[in-house]
Parts: C-alpha cells; sequence; structure tokens
C-alpha cells in the first residue's frame, strides 16, 4: 500500500510516501526558513503564499523520487489541524482533490496525532507508550493506547516548549528558527552560571509552565554583558528546559505506575525532541527505571510528510477515513475524530 502525506500546517511545505511495511520511499522538505527569517519568526500569511507555491511541487518530487505515478497511490493523507489556516486551506484542498481525482480515501489527518504515532513509523513499538510531545505549538504528556486513544495527562498551562525556545533565542538574538540555534549557543556554556527558575517542579503534576522561565532568562539578558554570558544563560535556559521534562518525565511514569499500565517505552516527538541534549539525558532517565527509550531521528522530529503518511497507514488499518467535506481546523485537540 501506498500512501502519500501532504503536511503545511506550518513553515514546511512536505510530501512524503510510505508504506504499511514501514518503508520511506521518499520525504521531501521545502522548509520557508528564508521567506521568514527576516520577520525573526513565521508570517502565517506568506506562509499560506509559499505553501500555494511550492504544494505541487513537491508532491511531485515526492513521486519522482519514490519512482511512483500518482496512479499508483492508495491513500492520500492531509494535514488539517491544528495549524495556520492559510496553510491548512492549501494542504487540506490539494490532498481532497488528489482524493477526488483519483478516487482513493482521504485522510484528514492530525498533525499532533501524526507526531505522536511517528516512532511506529521508524521503530518497532506496540502500545501502550508514554508519550512526551514538545513542538512549537504544543507541550502535552499522554499515554498512547492505540492509534485512536491518546490519553493526556499532563499539558502546558502557558508557552508551548518550542515557543520558549523561540523567544528565548530571540532575546539573546540567536535569530530564526530558535531551537537549534539555543543548542548550538549552549555547547560549551556553564549551564549553572544564571540560577533559573524550574516552574511547577515541586507539584504532583504532569503539567507544565514556561512563561516564567521565559521571563527569568528576559530578566537576566540585563546580566549579559559578554558573549560568554550570553551562551552560559543560554546553557543555563536548556539546563531549566531538561530538568523540567525530566522532573515531568518522572511525574508520568509515577502515574503510569499508579494506573496499573505497563509501558511498552518513553517516547518523545515534535520538532523540540530534535535536541539532542534532550534525548541523552531523557535516555539516561529512562533507562534508571529499566525503561526502552525512543526518539525518531531528528527529520521525522520537526515537521515532515513522513509522518502524516504513515498516520494515513495508521487510520486506514483501523478502517478510518475521512469525509471530503471535513473542514480544517486551526484547533484540533489530541484524540478527537477526523471523519
Ligand atoms: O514539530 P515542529 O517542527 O513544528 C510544530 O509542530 O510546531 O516544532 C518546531 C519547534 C520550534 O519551536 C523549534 O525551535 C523547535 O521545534 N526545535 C528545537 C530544535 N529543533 C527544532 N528546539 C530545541 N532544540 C532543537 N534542536
Ligand atoms: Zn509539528
Amino acid at each position: 500500500m501506498y500512501v502519500l502525506g501532504i503536511e503545511s500546517s506550518c513553515d514546511e511545505t512536505a510530501a512524503a510516501i510510505v508504506t504499511e511495511k514501514k518503508e520511506i520511499l521518499s520525504n521531501i522538505i521545502y522548509s520557508q526558513i528564508e521567506e521568514h527569517r527576516l520577520f525573526g519568526g513565521v508570517v502565517p500569511e506568506l506562509a499560506a503564499r509559499a505553501h500555494l507555491e511550492k504544494i505541487d511541487l513537491v508532491v511531485e518530487k515526492a513521486l519522482e523520487d519514490a519512482d511512483l505515478e500518482i496512479s499508483q497511490i492508495d491513500v492520500v493523507a492531509g494535514t488539517c489541524g491544528p495549524g495556520l489556516i492559510g496553510g491548512l486551506i492549501v494542504g487540506a484542498t490539494f490532498s481532497k482533490s488528489i482524493s477526488m481525482a483519483m478516487n482513493i480515501p482521504f485522510i484528514a489527518a492530525n498533525h499532533i496525532e501524526a507526531h505522536a504515532l511517528s516512532i511506529r513509523l521508524t521503530e518497532n513499538i506496540d502500545f501502550p507508550y508514554l508519550l512526551l510531545l514538545m513542538s512549537g505549538g504544543h507541550c502535552q504528556s499522554c499515554i498512547v493506547h492505540s492509534a485512536n486513544h491518546f490519553e493526556i495527562i499532563g499539558k502546558t498551562l502557558d508557552d508551548s516548549i518550542g515557543e520558549a525556545f523561540d523567544k528565548v533565542a530571540k532575546l539573546l538574538g540567536l535569530g530564526y528558527p530558535g531551537g537549534p540555534a539555543v543548542e548550538k549557543k549552549s555547547a560549551g556554556g556553564d549551564d549553572e552560571s544564571f540560577p533559573l527558575p524550574r516552574p511547577l517542579c515541586r507539584k504532583e503534576s504532569c503539567d507544565f509552565s514556561f512563561a516564567g522561565l521565559k521571563t527569568a532568562v528576559r530578566i537576566a539578558t540585563g546580566k549579559c554583558k559578554t558573549e560568554q554570558d550570553r551562551i552560559n544563560l543560554s546553557a543555563s535556559f536548556q539546563r531549566a528546559v531538561i530538568d523540567i521534562l525530566v522532573y515531568k518525565t518522572e511525574q508520568a511514569l509515577g502515574i503510569c505506575r499508579g494506573k496499573g499500565i505497563g509501558l511498552s517505552a518513553v517516547v518523545i516527538s515534535g520538532g523540540v525532541a530534535a535536541n539532542q541534549r534532550i534525548r541523552t539525558e531523557l535516555q539516561n532517565i529512562c533507562h534508571q527505571h529499566g525503561l526502552r527509550f525512543l526518539a525518531p531521528p531528528a527529520n521525522i522530529c520537526t515537521d515532515n510528510g513522513a509522518m502524516i503518511a504513515w498516520l494515513g497507514v495508521e487510520k486506514i488499518l483501523v478502517n478510518q477515513r475521512s469525509d471530503l467535506r471535513f473542514s480544517p481546523r486551526p484547533r484540533w485537540p489530541l484524540g478527537t475524530h477526523c471523519s
């Protein structure tokens, strides 16, 4: 079965073809970084126009790389939310048009569900697993019971984790996109030099909060006199984030134990999961608990079409498909219906 996945919810126009055997036959990503760099962040109207300009080229290239004709595609999945409405309309309309023209099933893909299940494309892993989803728009921990059942046990009360990285990058003048820039800057920094808060880390809760940490970094920038100070502040911020993630993972594992759930693994996904330091530290914690730790490769953590195509595989395998009248949803919580 050949499944085409199309992603256009934020600043990447992406298309990929995968099979139910976990083969990634192509994975094309056109990043709009250059369009948005000048503005220090994603400009929704520019993003929508760029998606419109590139989407047919990206899909064509995905077919070419996979050495397939459009007539050989069995299912098309397109991101229909959550995300920026302009881009969602472009991707949803394009995917539905392919579905209609080729008379193949259409899957309205929830971008967050795609991040949540992406690990099953790159690894052999059974349900249930504990997921820490960390992206530009979300920060949640949940127990993934099946391709349709996501039990959310914690979420951010204010900013998402990616937003915190992006804002700190801006405060430190590191530019856009912020996450990779903060990671790079932090290398070689003293991560204990700036005392920063770890919000909600004395509470027995899996919820997150990053607004106070971000404000503390803003105040601390006033004490940055040298380049080394900025490197140290960047490292101290990354350290604080890691401490928060470690604490919240411990909390989540406690909840799973309390519920008597035997986890197959702890999984991280979403753009921030590309951060090598975060991966290493969470891996250590999981191994201390005797648990398997898994993260998709970095190019499947950040936005891509392969995870959307894989979501299509998961949904088709449980006999789901979406109506062509499905409207894109800028807000679309995990686990609500795609039909
Ligand atoms: O999942 P994603 O590509 O898009 C959304 O669904 O939002 O996540 C993008 C976020 C951005 O905030 C970006 O700064 C962050 O992921 N990010 C990182 C790294 N790479 C991307 N954050 C920390 N370290 C990284 N290496
Ligand atoms: Zn994403």
